[in-house]
C-alpha cells in the first residue's frame, strides 16, 4: 500500500503537490480498496527494511520568534519506524522544533525558520513545496485532545479527508474503520460513531485525534506532550498504542516525563535552552549520559 498522497501525487504526475479533488478521489478509493489495518504492511520503500533507514533530518535548524531564539542550529537525524523523544526543561525549545517538522510555524506571525528539514531527503521548506501536503504526510497531535466538538466521532476521523474532496461513503467508512482500529479505539466507539465527538472521555477523545491524525496516512507522526492532560491508565494505552503504530508510522513525541521517554522511544534527544545538547540511543543517554547537563536533568537536578 502506498502512502495516499504518495499514490495520489504518483498518479497525477502533472500535479505533483496538488491534486484534483475527482484525482484524490479515485485514488482514495483505490487506497482504501487496498488499506492495512493495524498489522498491515506497507508498500512505501523503505519501510520494511530492516535496520535504520533515515526517514527526515534536520540540518541547522534555526526558528526565531520576531529576535527571540526559540531552537538553535539543530541537527539531529529521524530514522523510519522509530521513535524519537524530545525531552528537555520548559521553554527549552521541544515545541518549536517539533513544530517546525511540519511547517507548522508557517502559520505563526513573526516566527522564521532557517536550515533545512529534509523529508524522504528533499527539503520540506523549499519554495515549491506545498505546505499543505507536509501537513498531511507529517500529521500532528497536540497536547490536549482537538475533536471538533459539534462533530460526530465517525466526522472527525475523516475530515481531512473530506478536506481534500473525498466524499465517496464506501471510502470513507473504510478509512474511518481503519484509522479507528489504528489508534485502538474502534471496540469502544463502533456502536456510537454518530455520536459527538465530545461525548468520548479525555483519553478517548486523545485516540480520536490520533485516529484523525493517522486517517490521511502519514508517514511521520508528530506528538507534543499527548499524554499530559490524562489519567495514569489512558497514557498507558497511548504509550501502548505508540508502540504498535511506530512499525507503521515514524513518530517523534515530546515528552516533559522522562519515564515515558525511557518507555516510548528509540532515540531521544535532550534540549535546553535551545541547543540540542545531546542525542543518542534512549538508553544510552539515560545510562550514560555524555553531558553533564544531561546528568543533571535526568537526574532531576533541575527542569
Ligand atoms: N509563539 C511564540 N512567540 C514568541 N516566543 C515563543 C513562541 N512560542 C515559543 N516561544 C519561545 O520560544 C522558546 C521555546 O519555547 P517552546 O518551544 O514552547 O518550549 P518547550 O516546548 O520546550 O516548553 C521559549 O523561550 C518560548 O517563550
Ligand atoms: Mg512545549
Amino acid at each position: 500500500m502506498m502512502n495516499l498522497i504518495q499514490t495520489i501525487t504518483s498518479k497525477v504526475p502533472s500535479l505533483p503537490l496538488f491534486a484534483t479533488s475527482e484525482s484524490r478521489q479515485a485514488s482514495g478509493a483505490a487506497e482504501a480498496g487496498t488499506s492495512a489495518g493495524i498489522s498491515g504492511t506497507s508498500g512505501t520503500p523503505g519501510k520494511e527494511k530492516a535496520g535504520k533507514q533515515l526517514r527526515m533530518e534536520t540540518h541547522d535548524l534555526t526558528v526565531h520568534y520576531g529576535s527571540t531564539v526559540g531552537v538553535k542550529n539543530v541537527s539531529l537525524p529521524i530514522y523510519d519506524n522509530q521513535v524519537l523523544a524530545l525531552i528537555g526543561p520548559s521553554g527549552c525549545g521541544k515545541t518549536t522544533y517539533l513544530r517546525a517538522l511540519n511547517r507548522m510555524h508557517d502559520l505563526t506571525r513573526g516566527a522564521s525558520v532557517t536550515g533545512s528539514v529534509m523529508l524522504d531527503g528533499k527539503n520540506i521548506y523549499d519554495s515549491e513545496v506545498n505546505p499543505v501536503i507536509i501537513r498531511r504526510r507529517i500529521g500532528m497531535v497536540f497536547q490536549k485532545p482537538t475533536p471538533f466538538p459539534t462533530m460526530s466521532i465517525y466526522d472527525n476521523v475523516v475530515a481531512g479527508l473530506k478536506l481534500v474532496g473525498i466524499r465517496k461513503t464506501s471510502v470513507l467508512d473504510e478509512v474511518c474503520e481503519r484509522a479507528l482500529k489504528q489508534a485502538a479505539l474502534f471496540e469502544e466507539v463502533k456502536d456510537r460513531l454518530k455520536s459527538p465527538g465530545s461525548s468520548l472521555s479525555g483519553g478517548q477523545q486523545q485516540r480520536l485525534s490520533i485516529a484523525r491524525a493517522l486517517a490521511v496516512d502519514p508517514e511521520v507522526l508528530l506528538m507534543d506532550e499527548p499524554t499530559s492532560s490524562l489519567d495514569p491508565q489512558s497514557t498507558s494505552r497511548i504509550e501502548d498504542l505508540i508502540h504498535e503504530l511506530k512499525n507503521q508510522v515514524t513518530i517523534v513525541i515530546v515528552t516533559h516525563n522522562m519515564q515515558q521517554a525511557a518507555r516510548v522511544s528509540d532515540n531521544t534527544a535532550f534540549f535546553y535552552v535551545g541547543d540540542l545538547i545531546e542525542y543518542g540511543p534512549t538508553s544510552t543517554l539515560f545510562t550514560k549520559p555524555k553531558e553533564t547537563r544531561t546528568e543533571e536533568y535526568i537526574t532531576g537536578r533541575f527542569g
